[in-house]
């Protein structure tokens, strides 16, 4: 309990301009349900105001202290960012309940399921996708478009210092206007000042479940994640987006995708992919960190290229 309520202190002094008062909240269906919280839809009413949608983020119960406060963490993270493609906090109501974390409601959902209900219309409509709108159907300009958009997400985090480490689809939601928000921030880390040998890197042996798939040798190897690792998960989601939501090495199991990326592998590339879409992902996934392009070239190729990823 005395940890308990440092941690309240904490909120107190970080969030203290996001409290939301718990009565002015209703809450609905489930969104979404992960191995240590769920999320509902809900609508917030603050008087005075419109009221408006929220994705509410809360624990599962009998969870473990430490979860609480990396929920608190993330929200004290989200409380910090601002920026166009990176998922909003609304608020946090942390007193009379459960700890709830407000944030920003994305209409269409997570993206790999948003490209997963595509796909089929993608595979059947050749020849017919000029009538077709992207209700139903995702182009090449739409892929690329979103992204960049996850691009300059990523290249806003490295300007902040802050390593996502879980970059992936299903951590990218995207709203009403089918604009992509970076959500999930409850593994990120703030690190140090990018010093040779300094806290650049941030070792993480809490937690017992990685993103496997998505993760760059030296943090299979050894436990590092930093903005590089970032960028090599970034290319792991390019290749998501090209394959409008495939599993990243297909069926293999994690044991082989661990010793395949350990011997200089990278996930296998579909047959039809283009030249250019390539050498773009190659260069995400260089064994030696320093020598993957960041972010911001990334963002910039596919400024240059508006129909790069097909
Ligand atoms: N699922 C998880 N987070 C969400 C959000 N912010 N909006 C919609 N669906 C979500």
């Amino acid at each position: 309990t005395a940890q308990l309520l440092a941690q309240r202190e904490v909120i107190s002094s970080q969030l203290v301009n996001h409290f939301v008062d718990r009565g002015a909240l209703e809450l609905y269906y489930d969104l979404g349900r992960g191995q240590f919280g769920r999320v509902r839809y809900g609508v917030l009413r603050v008087p005075g105001r419109s009221p408006i949608s929220v994705a509410v983020k809360e624990l599962l119960d009998d969870y473990a202290p430490v979860e609480e406060s990396e929920l608190i963490q993330e929200a004290i993270t989200l409380a910090s960012l601002q920026h166009p493609h990176v998922v909003r906090l609304i608020g946090v109501c942390t007193t009379d309940g459960p700890l709830l974390v407000l944030m920003e409601y994305a209409f269409f959902g997570n993206l790999r399921d948003y490209f997963c209900e595509r796909r089929h219309f993608a595979e059947s409509a050749t020849g017919y996708t000029d009538s077709l709108n992207e209700a139903f159907y995702v182009s090449a300009e739409s892929i690329t478009r979103l992204a960049w958009e996850a691009c300059s997400a990523l290249d806003y985090l490295s300007t902040e210092r802050l390593v996502h480490r879980d970059i992936r689809a299903i951590n990218c939601l995207i709203d009403e206007q089918r604009s992509l928000k970076l959500a999930d921030f409850g593994l990120a880390r703030t690190i140090g000042t990018g010093t040779p040998g300094g806290d650049d890197e941030y070792l993480c042996r809490s937690r017992g479940l990685f993103p496997v798939r998505w993760m760059a040798p030296e943090s299979l190897d050894m436990g590092v994640f930093t903005m590089v690792s970032d960028v090599w998960a970034l290319g792991v989601l390019l290749l998501e987006m090209v394959t409008l939501g495939a599993r990243p090495y297909g069926d293999w199991p994690s044991d082989r995708v661990i010793s395949y990326v350990l011997a200089g592998g990278y996930p296998p590339l579909p047959n039809d992919i283009s030249e250019e879409t390539r050498q773009l992902l190659m260069r995400c996934w260089e064994p030696v960190p320093e020598e993957r392009l960041t972010a911001a070239e990334i963002a910039n190729e596919l400024m240059q290229n508006s129909a790069l990823l097909q």
